[in-house]
């Protein structure tokens, strides 16, 4: 990465605001049901307690909208750190008020304050030179670690950037270098697995990708567009009709770019959105019109893992069938499991749906990398610059 780290800035006995992304998944009750964000942040967080640092840690956590909220504050997070860190993580009342000024001002080295959710500032997302000057004051200087909200340019993400030294903490480090290696110089062959259920949503990461990679690897939802723009009857699967045109240019650019676009050859199809539903296995040129595909078939999963196997770097982005329902997550599970087993490839998982997945099969630690951040690491594969890293100081 070409920005300069916690490493190139001196800390100690500093206060370092630190932007970190602590917006995970609460039950009804606001426990914690995945902890893997906070966990991420802790190395930063460590580096920066043993330099002697003032550490103040701040995050938004769901979409508040500008409003104080009860249910979106950050307390579960501040008691499920201080377990982490075995330490006092003291929770300021506001964000940028008295309590966060008093709580700041009283720090001693080694001392770690988290401010309250910072959208409960109607000036966050808005990302307000005001708000942003606010953040600033209370530290000498910024590190954004928050690198699944670097796609937002808010103002504790970017804002605060230009009134303090900024720069990056080791988690945004890592996920830029895994993500960015791939990217740019990617060990070959270099495959790429998209899933989910829309060709909208992933239209950039198609046309970035097919710049990129030898071969890339087609499931999930989307695939129907892909088979009704080839005319073939897709029965009752989702299928995007605007998007016809679009998905058969998406064909014509990876043949042009002689880009191995592989699609299902079978569908397990489902009579409805059901772990109970009647389900049989068909071609996917073949649904009948009263079906609705839902996950990969078994030749797909055959065809796909030998083309994995002969990877030496795969991004996955998005589930290849509808997991949540059991019946429906073989393929999903069978591609997770080729890629754990695989000893000599870099395997890097794009955040949200996909990482769940990989947990679902506990299967994370055999993964290269698992990005924490789902709509940032979407971004950053579809080559856009991220403003969260794009405001931190050059190298
Ligand atoms: C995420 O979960 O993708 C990030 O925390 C960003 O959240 P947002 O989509 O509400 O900005």
């Amino acid at each position: 990465m070409n920005k300069k780290t916690v490493r190139d800035i001196d800390v100690t006995n500093k206060k370092v605001l630190v932007r970190c992304d602590f917006n995970v998944p609460q039950d009804e009750n606001l426990n914690i049901t995945d902890n893997r964000r906070i966990v991420s942040s802790l190395d930063t967080i460590k580096y920066l307690l043993d330099k002697n640092a003032k550490v103040i840690l701040c995050s938004h956590l769901g979409r508040p909208k500008g409003e104080v909220k009860k249910e979106f504050s950050l307390a579960p997070v501040a008691k499920e750190l201080s377990r982490l860190l075995g330490k006092e993580v003291k929770l300021a009342d506001d964000v940028v008020g008295e309590s966060a000024k008093k709580l700041t001002s009283e720090m001693n080295p080694g001392d770690i304050v988290l401010l309250e959710n910072v959208r409960f500032e109607p000036g966050e997302e808005k990302n307000d030179e005001e708000l942003s000057k606010k953040f600033a004051s209370l530290a000498e200087v910024y590190v954004n670690d928050a690198f699944g909200s670097a796609h937002r340019a808010h103002s504790s993400t970017a804002g605060v950037a230009a009134f303090l030294p900024a720069v990056s903490g080791f988690l945004m480090e890592k996920e830029i270098n895994f993500l960015g290696t791939a990217l740019e110089n990617p060990e070959r062959p270099f495959v790429a697995i998209l899933g989910g259920k829309k060709v909208s949503d992933k239209i950039n990461v198609i046309d970035n990708l097919l710049e990129k990679v030898d071969t890339l690897i087609i499931g999930g939802g989307m695939a129907f567009t892909f088979f009704k723009a080839q005319g073939y009857n897709v029965g009752k699967s989702v299928c995007e009709l605007d998007k016809l045109d679009l998905a058969k240019s998406l064909l014509e650019k990876a043949k042009a770019k002689g880009v191995k676009m592989m699609l299902p050859v079978d569908t397990k199809i489902g009579k409805e959105f059901s772990n109970d539903t009647e389900t049989m296995t068909v071609k996917s040129t073949e649904i009948p019109d009263d079906w609705e595909g839902f996950d990969i078939g078994e030749e797909t999963i055959k065809a796909y893992s030998e083309e994995l196997q002969k990877a030496k770097t795969i991004v996955w982005n998005g589930p290849v069938g509808v997991f949540e329902l059991p019946v429906f997550a073989v393929g999903t599970n069978a591609i997770a499991k080729v890629l754990g087993d695989l000893e000599d490839a870099t395997t890097i998982i794009g955040g949200g749906d996909s990482a769940a997945a990989i947990e679902k099969a506990g299967l994370s630690d055999k993964m290269t990398h698992i990005s924490t951040g789902g709509g940032a690491s979407l971004e950053f594969l579809e080559g856009k610059k991220l403003p969260g890293v794009e405001c931190l100081l050059d190298k």
